[in-house]
C-alpha cells in the first residue's frame, strides 16, 4: 500500500513538531510506502490525476525526557517520478494555509484522484468549501458571537456591544494577524484599516472570550471522534495561545462540553469528508475548525494519546481498503484493532 502526502517543502517541516511528519512515520511503521509531492507537482493529464512525487524514507523521531528528538537528516527522498495518484491508496492533503489559487488548483487534481478511487484526506471539495474560521458557524450556538465583515460601521457597532473582540484574517494560521480590538481605542480606526485593507477585505470579528486566559484547547478529531487533546496557553506578554508563537502546551482532558461539541460536529464533518481535523475550543466555545493541515499530534502523543498517529493512519488505510473493495464489488471490511475511538 502507498500513501502520497501533498506537503509544503519537506526541508521546512519540523520533525519534532509537525503532525505531517508523525503521520508519515506512522505510515512507514505500518509498512505503507510514503511518497511526497507538492501542490505545483500535481497535474491533470486529461482526466487522470498525476504527480511528480518522491518516495521517502524516514528516521523516526524518538521520545526522550518528555520531548521529541529527531536527527537533522530525518528523511531521505528518492528521485521524483511521474506517477498516477491512483497508484496510492490514499492521498493526504497536508499543505498549510492560505487556501490560495495554488491550493485550490491542487484540490481540483485531487478531485480527479478521488473520482478514480483514491481516498483523499481531507475531501478536496470539503477543503474548498469549508473555511476554517467559518465552519464553527455551522453549529452556531457553540461558537462565540461572530461578525464576518469589512464594514467599519458594522464592526464598530459589534464592538460597542462586546467591548472587546479579536479580529482574524479568514485565511490565517498559527495566530498570524490575530489582533485584539477594544471599543473606544484611539487606534481602532487605523487597526480596522490594516485588518480590512481599508474596507476591502472581510475579516472575522469574534467576541473576546476571557476564558482564553486559561488556554485554547486543541482537539484532534478522526471521523468526528477525538484521538488527542492538548491545552495551549499564551506565553508571557502575548495573548495568542498558538504553538507557532510560543504557546505553552499542557495536558488536559475532554469535559462534557467538549464532548458535546465533538458530537454535534461529527455529522457536519462526515457530510463534508473532513476526516481528520483539529478543533480549537476556548471556554467551551468552538472558535476554529482546522481542516487544511491540523497539528498537535506530536504534543498529544507526549501527553497521553500515545498511539494517535497510528490510529489515524490505520483508519485511513482501512477506509481506503474498504472503499476500493466496495468499488470492486466485493464484501467490504476489516475491523480495526483499536477499541472505540469515541472517548479518550
Ligand atoms: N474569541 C477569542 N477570544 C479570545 N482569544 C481568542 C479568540 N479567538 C482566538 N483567540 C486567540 O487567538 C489565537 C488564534 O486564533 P485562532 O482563531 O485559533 O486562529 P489561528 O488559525 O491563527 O490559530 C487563539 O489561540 C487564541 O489565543
Ligand atoms: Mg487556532
Amino acid at each position: 500500500m502507498r500513501f502520497t502526502f501533498v506537503v509544503d517543502p519537506l526541508e521546512g517541516l519540523n520533525a519534532c513538531h509537525d503532525t505531517t511528519v508523525s503521520l508519515m512515520e506512522a505510515a512507514q511503521r505500518l509498512g505503507i510506502e510514503v511518497w511526497v509531492t507538492g501542490t505545483s507537482d500535481l497535474a491533470l493529464d486529461h482526466d487522470v490525476a498525476v504527480a511528480w512525487a518522491r518516495p521517502v524514507q524516514l528516521s523516526e523521531a524518538i521520545r526522550a525526557n518528555g520531548r521529541w528528538m529527531a536527527s537533522e537528516a530525518w528523511y531521505e527522498a528518492g528521485r521524483a517520478e511521474r506517477v498516477p495518484l491512483t497508484a496510492s491508496s490514499a492521498v493526504l492533503m497536508r499543505v498549510d494555509p492560505p487556501v490560495d489559487h495554488a491550493y485550490v488548483a491542487a484540490t481540483f487534481t485531487l478531485d480527479a484522484a478521488a473520482r478514480a478511487g483514491t481516498f483523499v484526506v481531507n475531501d478536496p471539495a470539503g477543503l474548498r468549501n469549508g473555511n476554517e474560521k467559518l465552519l464553527p458557524l455551522l453549529v452556531s450556538d457553540l461558537a462565540p458571537a461572530t461578525l464576518v465583515s469589512a464594514n467599519e460601521t458594522d464592526i464598530r457597532e459589534a464592538l460597542r456591544r462586546w467591548g472587546l473582540a479579536v479580529a482574524k484574517p479568514l485565511d490565517g494560521m498559527g495566530g498570524r494577524g490575530v489582533v485584539i480590538l477594544r471599543d473606544g481605542d484611539a487606534s481602532l480606526g487605523a487597526l480596522l484599516e490594516l485588518v480590512t485593507n481599508c474596507g476591502r477585505r472581510q475579516v472575522v470579528i469574534q467576541e473576546y472570550l476571557p476564558a482564553a486566559a486559561d488556554g485554547d484547547k486543541r482537539i484532534l478529531l478522526l471521523d468526528g471522534q477525538p484521538v488527542g487533546v492538548i491545552n495551549r496557553s499564551s506565553p508571557p506578554g502575548e495573548f495568542r495561545c498558538n504553538m507557532a508563537v510560543g504557546g505553552i502546551v499542557t495536558a488536559t482532558e475532554l469535559d462534557s462540553r467538549d464532548i458535546e461539541i465533538c458530537d454535534r460536529l461529527q455529522p457536519v464533518l462526515r457530510a463534508r469528508g473532513l476526516h481528520f481535523v483539529g478543533i480549537d475550543v476556548i471556554g467551551g466555545r468552538l472558535t476554529e475548525v482546522n481542516v487544511t493541515s491540523p497539528t498537535g499530534i506530536r504534543e498529544a502523543e507526549l501527553l497521553g494519546a500515545e498511539d494517535a498517529s497510528d490510529r489515524v493512519v490505520e483508519w485511513i488505510a482501512d477506509t481506503a481498503a474498504a472503499t476500493s473493495t466496495q468499488r470492486n464489488g466485493m464484501a467490504a471490511g476489516r475491523t480495526s484493532r483499536w477499541p472505540s475511538l469515541s472517548k479518550i
